[in-house]
């Protein structure tokens, strides 16, 4: 379906939970979420109809994400469930990767072809530092399992935050040369909970560039990143420019969260419930949605935050 700016939206991150076992500073507060009751939340079922909602409306990619979708107990059967929609060509999944070591075959069985995994430094007492609580071996595990499940794509999330993982920009590019994968910088959103973060950790990805001058580019993949490649590598270092260009011109998504709001901007407070609705009722929400997201996300920086509204935990990224 078309938005009435002519985008053609065609992509749903699906958020599961908003729970998660990593407390990441940029994206959930220090005592994690004052956990919902299970009634708020979208049931299976539901979840599943606002899929096919959503797919009958020409949705054809489904990106699982969070908070943490792997700590989510039905997750292999939501995955199972929502790969066989008629309809629906490619289920990805986002993940902090931790709890992969057990999951990423059964997660490959159930139907996820591609997965990004969150990893923003290789130093385990900076790792330590910037999800609160997460063991570093624990993530790199995770990836080597993931590795080893064979999936389609693996690509790994960097947020780039000054004065904190900039002087890892060449350690963490190498993974390209090493392993079969992607490696994205992603430049640092000004959500609520990053006010911890001064204005010097906002830096714009350019430096990477600056830091990598051995990069190629590359055709993009439809994604958002822009791509670019180490000589001899064996997969890209992507640019994720949310702050110094934004993307919205080119958006093909929309959100819908684990307590069961559409949300047609990441950076908006806009939100459209399909708790309790049958099937033909969220189809006639998210047309609905669609048709009101809006042109642009409005000013984004270290001085304008977010207006999601929400926690990044409670939208999925
Ligand atoms: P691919 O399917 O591999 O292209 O994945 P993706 O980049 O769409 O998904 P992922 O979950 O890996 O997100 C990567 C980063 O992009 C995260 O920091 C997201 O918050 C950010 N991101 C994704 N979509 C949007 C968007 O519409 N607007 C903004 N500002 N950021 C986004
Ligand atoms: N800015 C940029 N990226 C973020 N993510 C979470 N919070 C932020 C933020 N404030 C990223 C995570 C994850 C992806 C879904 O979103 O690193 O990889
Ligand atoms: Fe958890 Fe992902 Fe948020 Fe980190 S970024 S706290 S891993 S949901």
């Amino acid at each position: 379906m078309l938005d009435s700016f002519g985008r053609k939206i065609s992509y749903l991150r699906l958020s599961v939970t908003e729970l998660c076992n990593l407390r990441c500073r940029y994206c959930m507060p220090e005592d994690g979420v004052c956990k919902k009751s299970h009634e708020l939340m979208l049931t299976e079922e539901e979840t599943l109809s606002a899929v096919e909602a959503a797919v009958s409306l020409g949705i054809s990619k489904l990106r699982v994400t969070g908070g943490e979708p792997l700590v989510k107990p039905n997750i292999l059967s939501l995955c199972r469930r929502a790969a066989a929609v008629e309809g629906l060509k490619e289920l990805c999944l986002t993940t902090n990767g931790t709890l992969l070591p057990s999951l990423a075959r059964p997660l490959k069985g159930a139907g996820v072809r591609r997965i990004n995994i969150s990893l923003d430094t290789l130093d385990k007492d900076k790792y330590a530092y910037i999800t609160r609580q997460g063991e570093l071996s624990r993530a790199l595990e995770g990836l080597r399992s993931a590795l080893d499940a064979g999936f389609e794509k693996i690509k790994i999330n960097t947020v780039l935050i000054g004065g904190f993982n900039d002087d890892e920009i060449a350690a963490l590019a190498r993974l390209t040369l090493e392993y079969p994968l992607d490696l994205r910088f992603i430049e640092l959103m000004p959500m609520r909970e990053n006010s911890e973060f001064g204005e010097a950790a906002f830096i714009p990805n350019s430096r990477v560039l600056a830091a990598l001058p051995a990069l190629e580019e590359q055709p993009r993949d439809g994604g958002v990143a822009r791509l670019y490649r180490l000589p001899g590598a064996l997969g890209c270092v992507g640019l994720i420019h949310p702050i110094s260009a934004h993307f919205c011109a080119e958006c093909n998504r929309i959100r819908l969260t684990a307590d069961g709001y559409i949300k047609p901007c990441l950076h908006s407070t806009a939100e459209y419930p399909i708790k309790g609705l049958d099937f033909a009722g969220m189809k006639a929400r998210f047309e609905r949605a669609i048709l009101a997201k809006p042109e642009w996300h409005g000013e984004l920086s270290a001085a304008s935050a977010s207006r999601a509204g929400r926690e990044m935990n409670q939208i999925g990224g």
